[in-house]
């Protein structure tokens, strides 16, 4: 199996890092534009190899996309990451050529990959490519929601002082600081609701720092985050190759379900061997569906901009 990951940056280098230390392929191959700098980084993972043991064979590559043929799977975090005090949306007129290239790239090398979107604004990324590649709506993928949902099992865990393992937690809807609506009443801990755990207040902090989780660390760090993006990436490739078929949200193509169409948004989907394979219905009571729709009146509102710039 051949996996490739687009953009060297620090998401796709802790994606490609993940994805190694799993050994989920016996190829992983890593590319990027800048000379020298994927190759780079390739090595470094490589001389961790006789540390962690494993053998996943990491090779990069500068813009040499014929060095991807034959992936099954292809993860893309090329684009400009945030900057403290800009949105993922401002990113979309850079962004969106990058990401129509790189994808284009991709499938003339491997017409069968499955495709995992990472690069920002995400919602808008996803539809792109799912409106200009022309390919089945299983195997584009956009990653948004799992990061989100790992974050909000992160403050969950904070504020019952408990492991974020033992949290069930989605947070489905867009990937911006306005449009994710974390599903709060659908959280548990080991099955018990977490609002017989936790007050009202506390609830709605834990969905609120859920939601600008990102521009926190953004905000810390001085660019975009790295660590659970890379790793919610390595995720969806481990439920794919392996075929786990585990639920997570993502955002996908939606042909009616949640009450949208002709839009990629966040939902509950299982993902496995095809990519993703089903849309798990959450009956959504009437204040989730409004934030629901709203969350799609933006996200529809970004994409307009890609027929404006004449790439869809
Ligand atoms: C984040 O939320 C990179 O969009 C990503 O950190």
């Amino acid at each position: 199996m051949k996996i490739t990951v687009v953009g060297a940056g620090a998401v796709g280098a802790t994606c490609a890092d993940n994805i190694a230390r799993k050994d989920l392929a016996e190829e992983l191959v890593l590319l990027d534009i800048k000379e020298g700098f994927a190759e780079g980084k390739a090595i470094d993972m490589m001389q961790t190899a006789a540390l962690l043991g494993f053998n996943t064979q990491v090779s990069g590559v500068t813009n040499d996309y014929s060095k991807t043929a034959g992936s099954a799977v292809a993860v893309i975090t090329s684009g400009l990451p945030r900057k403290p005090g800009m949105t993922r949306e401002e990113l979309i007129g850079i962004n969106a050529g990058i990401v129509k290239g790189v994808a284009e790239n991709i499938l003339k090398y491997s017409p069968d990959a499955i495709i995992i979107v990472i690069s920002n604004p995400m919602d808008t990324m996803t539809y792109l490519a799912l409106r200009s590649l022309g390919l089945p709506k299983n195997r584009i993928i956009g990653m948004g929601g799992t990061l989100d949902s790992a974050r909000f099992r992160y403050y969950l865990s904070v504020a019952l002082k408990c492991n974020a393992n033992d949290l069930q937690g989605f947070v489905i809807g867009g990937h911006g600081d306005t449009t994710m609506i974390p599903l709060t009443r659908y959280a548990t801990y080991q099955s018990l609701p977490v609002s017989e755990l936790l007050d009202e207040a506390t609830l709605a902090k834990v969905a609120a720092d859920t939601m600008v989780g990102g521009a926190t660390l953004t905000g810390l760090i001085g660019t975009s985050a790295w660590y659970a993006p890379g790793a919610a990436g390595a995720a969806l490739v481990e439920s794919i190759v392996r075929d786990e078929k585990k639920l997570f949200t993502c955002c996908v193509s939606l042909e009616g379900e949640y009450g949208q169409q002709d839009i990629c948004l966040g939902v509950p989907v299982i993902i496995g061997r095809n990519g993703w394979e089903k849309i798990i219905d959450f009956k959504l009571d009437d204040a989730e569906k409004a934030a629901f729709a709203k969350s799609a009146d933006a996200v529809r509102s970004m994409n307009a901009v890609l027929k404006e710039m004449n790439l869809i």
